[in-house]
């Protein structure tokens, strides 16, 4: 048997599919996927796998012999399947959105259709150029400073992750506070970042990745909204500066995953200008909001900001990964991360008249992901973008609205924007039962917080397909469950 299998092997001249087989299972799968929105709302929001389920269910070596495309996509439904968290679901409520839309899943089909790497300007114009002028775009419908554009002293790069945009922030700080210096010594333990009690882990990640160390980098308090306290920043740097210590990053947050918090950009920004510290702005969720004129105030202060950035990956309808990240002064990014080896030497880059984004991130590989945004944009317009936020922003007041008015719940925190922090009146662990019941039921999915210690729910309001609807049954299943509990809690043992 194996002798005819091999000889079989043999006489093949390509494992390859053929451009007609890939129109016919390229189309099914489209067809799939726009299935899979169809019934995604009646599908249990949270897997119900148990850890290494679906792998056993998959086979533990690969196939000697390749497959049938359509036995692959059985096993799509049959095996992925039950192991998908439906991020997608209108149901979704739990940590920030990642959304998405059709445009993008187009555009990123084109992107992979194209395979483009991107590294250099050379290397595919249009990857650079279309990645420069969308950015640009979004500088002015989101009222962007000016100078975040290309045509001024800074401009916008596409990153994987907002993670990714602070590292490089971080590190550009790092470059500008030492001339350089560390860059070719290495850090000398005099660096220090700050950021607040609330900041993304990401900012304690990028400060162990850029050689700062954990322990230099402070935690600094926050108010009774969890925002930044400017004045604890400025004490906590002059401190350090007595200290013989060397201040060079803030990280503000505009919309802390926690609550949603807003730090006092305006004022921490000037304690930076006046120390010449670099201020990074982390808005990776709520940037979004600033589409729409009346959210712009989530920036005041950014004028004063070094760099920037938000994800369209989580709110701006563009699959993951998307984030964008800005900067007032691209030489300074530049001279930080560019490294030019000899075989990337070409004549577009000794010209210096066009952009290489390789020097704008960690990687230097890249994917056309403009084309998905650049989808979003023009599908949708400005307008249509602006919508759907407001939208989300509503049906979340609405919600807050709901637990204001029930007595057995309370607000952990205002909600500005599309994130609303609520709890049970009855303490930490019906809260928590509450959520496990909630998630275990299929119906929704939301996640939680800590805020002063006290165990908070988080309902998130961001996914593409949320309706009204969705946000009624939520509060709905909420306040069942929670009767349920009380109940319980009540009756005796
Ligand atoms: C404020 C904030 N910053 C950064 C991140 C990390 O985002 P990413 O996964 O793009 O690195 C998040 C994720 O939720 C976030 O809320």
């Amino acid at each position: 048997m194996r002798g005819v299998e091999s000889n079989r092997m043999a006489e093949k001249t390509s494992f390859h599919m053929t451009p007609d087989e890939f129109r016919r299972h390229g189309k099914a799968v489209v067809d799939w996927i726009a299935d899979y929105y169809e019934r995604v709302e009646s599908m249990p929001v949270l897997s119900r796998a148990k850890p290494g389920q679906v792998r056993e269910w998959l086979p533990s070596s690969a196939p000697a012999q390749g497959e049938l495309f359509e036995v692959m996509m059985k096993d799509v439904e049959n095996l992925i399947l039950p192991g998908v968290t439906h991020w997608q679901s209108p149901n979704f409520f739990a940590y920030f959105p990642c959304n998405n839309s059709f445009p993008s899943v187009l555009g990123e089909l084109l992107s992979a259709g194209l395979g483009v790497q991107g590294m250099l300007w050379a290397t595919s114009p249009a990857c650079t150029e279309l990645e420069t002028r969308v950015l640009d775009w979004l500088v002015d419908v989101m009222g962007l400073p000016a100078a975040f554009s290309s045509s001024q002293t800074g401009g916008g790069v596409i990153q994987d992750t907002a993670s990714s945009s602070s590292l490089c922030a971080l590190l550009a700080g790092r470059e500008r506070a030492t001339r350089y210096a560390s860059n070719q010594l290495g850090c000398d333990g005099r660096l220090v970042a700050y950021t607040s009690t609330q900041a993304h882990s990401s900012i304690e990640k990028a400060a162990k990745i850029a050689g700062l160390g954990r322990e230099n980098l402070r935690l600094i308090e926050v108010d009774e909204r969890f925002a930044m306290r400017p004045e604890v920043l400025e004490a906590r740097m002059s401190e350090d500066r007595k200290a013989g210590r060397v201040p060079c990053f803030v990280c503000a947050t505009v919309g802390t995953t926690s609550s949603n918090a807003i730090d006092p950009v305006p004022a921490i920004g000037r304690i930076c200008r006046d120390a010449g510290v670099w201020l990074h702005v982390d808005a990776a969720m709520s940037g979004t909001a600033a589409l729409c004129p009346e959210f712009r105030y989530i920036h005041d202060g950014l004028e004063l900001a070094d760099s920037y950035c938000f994800n369209p990956h989580k709110w701006m309808f563009t699959n993951f990964d998307c984030d964008c990240f800005y900067v007032a002064d691209r030489k300074a990014l530049i001279d930080t991360l560019s490294v030019l080896p000899e075989y990337l030497r070409n004549q577009a880059t000794e010209s210096g008249a066009v952009i290489d984004y390789r020097d704008w991130h960690i990687p230097l590989g890249r994917r056309f992901r403009s084309l998905k945004l650049w989808f979003v944009i023009r599908h949708y317009g400005v307008e249509g973008l602006r919508y759907h936020v407001r939208r989300h922003v509503e049906l979340a007041q609405r919600f807050a609205s709901w637990v204001r008015d029930d007595a057995r719940f309370e607000l952990a925190v205002p909600a500005p924007l599309n994130l609303v922090c609520f709890r049970h009146r009855g303490g930490d662990a019906i809260n928590q039962k509450l959520m496990e019941r909630l998630n275990q039921s299929g119906d929704l999915y939301l996640t939680h917080t800590r805020l002063d210690g006290r165990f908070t729910l988080r309902l998130s309001v961001g996914q593409t397909q949320t309706e009204g609807r969705h946000v009624e049954r939520a509060w709905r299943r909420i306040r069942e469950e929670a009767a349920s509990l009380e109940g319980s809690r009540d009756s005796p043992a």
